[in-house]
């Protein structure tokens, strides 16, 4: 299991013991995580899966992939350096502990 803390926007934190190969957004959706949406089901079709990742996790979870630039350009909120689509990051067991934060809207 990869543990994997959630950081809504108003500060609310869940974590949650995710499944090692899940992405962010699989383990999320599966747990009932508010703030996820996921709609695509993970194709990089939509942008309702962004998520900020923890300065301290960043390097851990490395650079977007190819698409996601063009694809976070659709989200609802603010993009910043340590946006992501958690579609795109696979948990690992390199990445037990991970915390991201999650944007005010997806939609
Ligand atoms: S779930 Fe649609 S891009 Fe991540």
């Amino acid at each position: 299991m990869v543990q994997v803390t959630y950081v809504a926007h108003d500060g609310a934190e869940t974590t949650i013991d995710a499944t090692e190969g899940d992405s962010v957004m699989q383990a999320a959706v599966a747990n009932d995580v508010d703030g996820i949406v996921g709609e695509c089901g993970g194709a990089m079709m939509c942008a309702t899966c962004h998520c900020y990742v923890d300065e301290a996790w960043a390097e851990r979870t490395g650079p977007r992939d190819e698409g996601e630039d063009d694809m976070l350009e659709g989200a609802a909120s603010e993009i910043t350096e340590r946006s992501r689509l958690s579609c795109q990051i696979k948990l690992t067991a390199e990445l037990d502990g991970l915390v991201v934060h999650l944007p005010e809207e997806q939609l």
